[in-house]
This record gives C-alpha cells, sequence and structure tokens, in this order.
C-alpha cells in the first residue's frame, strides 16, 4: 500500500517531502489530476460509448457536439470508437475521422466541448473482423489476422446478420493499417482533439491479434507473446510520435471474451509484457476494463508511469470510488450512467438519483435517449 502512494505521488509530481500522516494522504475522486496536457478537476471521466448516429460517410450528427457540451463536466470525454479507415468500421452509422468532411464535422464538436470547460480524447476504432460489410461504405470483407469469423451476429440495415469470414491481412497491408492509425491521429489533433485512445481493446483489431483463437499468423505477428502484442505496440509508438506521446492513450480489456476472443493461459504474460513494452512510451494514459484479475490490476499499476484510468464494468455505485482511493487507479470512467445523466458528476457529488439509461435508444436515431436526458435542474422544471 505505502508503495502504491508513493508511486502515485511521484505521478504527481508533488514536491513536498514532509512524512505522509495516516488518513491525509488519500487520494479523494474529487482531487484534481494532470493527465497529459490536462488539467482535470476530478477523477471521473466519459468512457468511450458507440451511438451509431453519424451520417452514412461517417460525418458526425449535428447533434454530437450537443450530447458530448452536456456531458463536458466528466472533465475528460473519451469519444464513442472512430474509424481510421474505411476499413475500420464495422458497425452501421458510427464516425469516422479520415476525410475532411471527418474534420470538419469533428472541429464543431472539439470546439463545442472545449466552449463548455472539457477535454476531448477521440478514441480509434478498428473493429477488425468485427464487421458485417453491409454497414460499411465499400461493402468489402472484413479484414483480421486470420481468415477466422467471430461468429457474432451483427446490426444490420437488414436487421440482423451473421459476421462473414473475415480476410487475413498482409504483412504489408499491416503496416499500411499502422499508417492509418497515424493518419488519423493528426487528423483528430486537427479536428481539435486533445489526444487520441487507442482502442486495444473489446474484441476488435488490436486485441484479435492478441488472441490465440483469432490469430494463427506465422509471421511477426503471431505466435509468441511478443509477436501477438507487436502491432498494438507499433500502432502506439506511430500515434505517439505523429502527435505526441502526452496527446496518446490506450485502452486494454484483458481477458474480455467480447468478439468471441479467448486469450487462453498466456493472457496475464501477454498484457504484462505489451504494458512494460508500451510504459517508455510515456503516453498520457492506460485505460484499463478490469475483469477482476486483482493480481494483474496490481501489476500494471506498479509498471505503468503515468496516468491509470480503470473502470470495472457494471460496478455498484458505492464501488465507483474504490481504487482511486486505494490508489489502484488515478481515474475511474463511467459509461452508461453518462449516457443517461448529463449531468451525471453534480449527482455523484451529492448522492442525487440516476436517470435510468433507456436500451431501446442506445444506438441510432436522434435526440431521443441521446440530448433528451434530464438534468436534475431541468427534471425540477427550473
Ligand atoms: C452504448 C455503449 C457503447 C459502447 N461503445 C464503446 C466503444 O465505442 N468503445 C469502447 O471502448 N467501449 C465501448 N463501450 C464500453 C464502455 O466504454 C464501458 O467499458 C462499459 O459500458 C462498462 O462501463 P459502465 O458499467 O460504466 O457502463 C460501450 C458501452 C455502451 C453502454
Amino acid at each position: 500500500m505505502q508503495q502504491q502512494r508513493l508511486h502515485h505521488n511521484k505521478f504527481n509530481a508533488t514536491t513536498d517531502t514532509t512524512p505522509l500522516q495516516p488518513g491525509h494522504d488519500m487520494t479523494t475522486l474529487w482531487d484534481p489530476i494532470t493527465v497529459g496536457n490536462m488539467q482535470l478537476s476530478h477523477r471521473l471521466a466519459m468512457a468511450p460509448m458507440t451511438r451509431s448516429r453519424a451520417h452514412p460517410d461517417g460525418t458526425p450528427n449535428e447533434l454530437t457536439a450537443q450530447y458530448y457540451t452536456q456531458r463536458a463536466s466528466l472533465g475528460l470525454i473519451i469519444t464513442e470508437g472512430v474509424q481510421p479507415s474505411d476499413d475500420g468500421q464495422g458497425y452501421m452509422n458510427t464516425p469516422g475521422i479520415y476525410t475532411e468532411a471527418h474534420i470538419q464535422g469533428w472541429k464543431r464538436i472539439t470546439t463545442s466541448i472545449h466552449d463548455a470547460g472539457g477535454y476531448v480524447f477521440m478514441q480509434l476504432m478498428h473493429v477488425g473482423r468485427m464487421s458485417q460489410p453491409d454497414n460499411t461504405p465499400h461493402h468489402r470483407t472484413p479484414v483480421a489476422p486470420s481468415a477466422i469469423p467471430p461468429r457474432v451476429p451483427m446490426f444490420t440495415p437488414t436487421g440482423m446478420q451473421d459476421t462473414p469470414i473475415p480476410r487475413a491481412l498482409t504483412t504489408t497491408e499491416i503496416e499500411a493499417t499502422i499508417q492509418d492509425f497515424r493518419i488519423a491521429a493528426a487528423a483528430a489533433i486537427r479536428a481539435g482533439a486533445d489526444g487520441v485512445e487507442i482502442h486495444a481493446a473489446n474484441g476488435y483489431l488490436l486485441q484479435q491479434f492478441f488472441a490465440p483463437n483469432a490469430n494463427e499468423r506465422t509471421d511477426t505477428y503471431g505466435g509468441p507473446i511478443n509477436n501477438r502484442a507487436r502491432l498494438a505496440i507499433e500502432v502506439a509508438t506511430a500515434v505517439a510520435t505523429e502527435v505526441g506521446p502526452e496527446r496518446t492513450g490506450i485502452r486494454i480489456s484483458p481477458n474480455s471474451t467480447l468478439g468471441g476472443l479467448d486469450e487462453g493461459p498466456e493472457a496475464a504474460d501477454l498484457y504484462r509484457y505489451l504494458v512494460d513494452q508500451l510504459a517508455p512510451l510515456n503516453l498520457a494514459y492506460l485505460h484499463l476494463v478490469h475483469d477482476g484479475n486483482e493480481e494483474l490490476l496490481g501489476d500494471l499499476r506498479k509498471a505503468w508511469p503515468t496516468a491509470l484510468l480503470v473502470i470495472r464494468p457494471g460496478r455498484a455505485r458505492e464501488d465507483l470510488a474504490m481504487d482511486v482511493e486505494q490508489g489502484l487507479a488515478d481515474i475511474a470512467p463511467i459509461a452508461s450512467w453518462a449516457l443517461a445523466n448529463p449531468d451525471i458528476v453534480d449527482r455523484i457529488r451529492s448522492g442525487a438519483e440516476l436517470n435510468k439509461c433507456d436500451r431501446t435508444t442506445l444506438y441510432g436515431g436522434g435526440a431521443a435517449g441521446y440530448t433528451d436526458y434530464p438534468t436534475l435542474e431541468t427534471a425540477a422544471g427550473r
């Protein structure tokens, strides 16, 4: 515990050398923190959430600026997954960041979030095999580490459909994919984002490379742990070189089985290796979707030199502050509660009731279930 606290204080660049007093050094959700270039006033953040409301060409919807701006009190807003290329899309109406129209669309959003005092990191999400050609502009076969389908049905314009057998990327195409991430990161910064979060979690392309049941490659991107981790490390290095490590974050979800993945018995070792390799890059943050392997969380915490964001999906409200207070995390991001409560920060601070998340309006549609969730103030008719 003492070691964690010291680690934590080191990260906060505290220069005060007075010995810590019992009870005086516990970080709370309401303590400020510097992450990358951002001065955050508390330890909450908005986790990335796909809402499938973009135009068919990937330009964000006009309502999206309002949706995020309503939630600017969360401080750091991590956007929904945004495809870095047309091959990176899998779901209907997700936004992109690879054309001039995308950049102009996002500029309105980032400007509006900044005007409201928030920061915004754009999540770069390449879905790999988690794709249905009917949902993409080019209708091509999805790409993946290997030609192994996820066997997960997906919503399309004609209803639920199977995801097809993907095509294995060639080694040359992997190089092009890394460049797509790099160029998309630069585009996100041009669009006014404070940084980008590389999506290496939840069953999408980069995690597909981690999982032996999705990656049977025999080149330098398949086989042993270091090969399976290689693409994520190369993407992170390319993005950090392009836009700066202080503008680069990365999200991982050790042991997630989303998208049909099974990372096998070496999963924890792979993540220890991955984080050891990423640590010297000094990225703005590591964002961990935590599955409950506490030993791994402790190890990654010790190995990671900058901010650690930890989200425990579906945790109880009384457990929200736990990791920050125990020194295991610096920030506790929230997803569905933030979706349903634009004033979630006030509600958590004051202990107020939360609006329920309407699952029928999560994806697609217009303002309903997007920009019309009430705040405490609007609910009271003020
Ligand atoms: C509607 C919805 C869309 C999501 N889309 C994404 C996404 O685009 N990228 C991502 O990394 N996670 C996504 N997630 C996962 C969340 O970021 C988060 O990890 C998960 O919902 C657990 O947090 P919670 O218990 O606070 O909801 C999504 C979650 C929801 C509810």
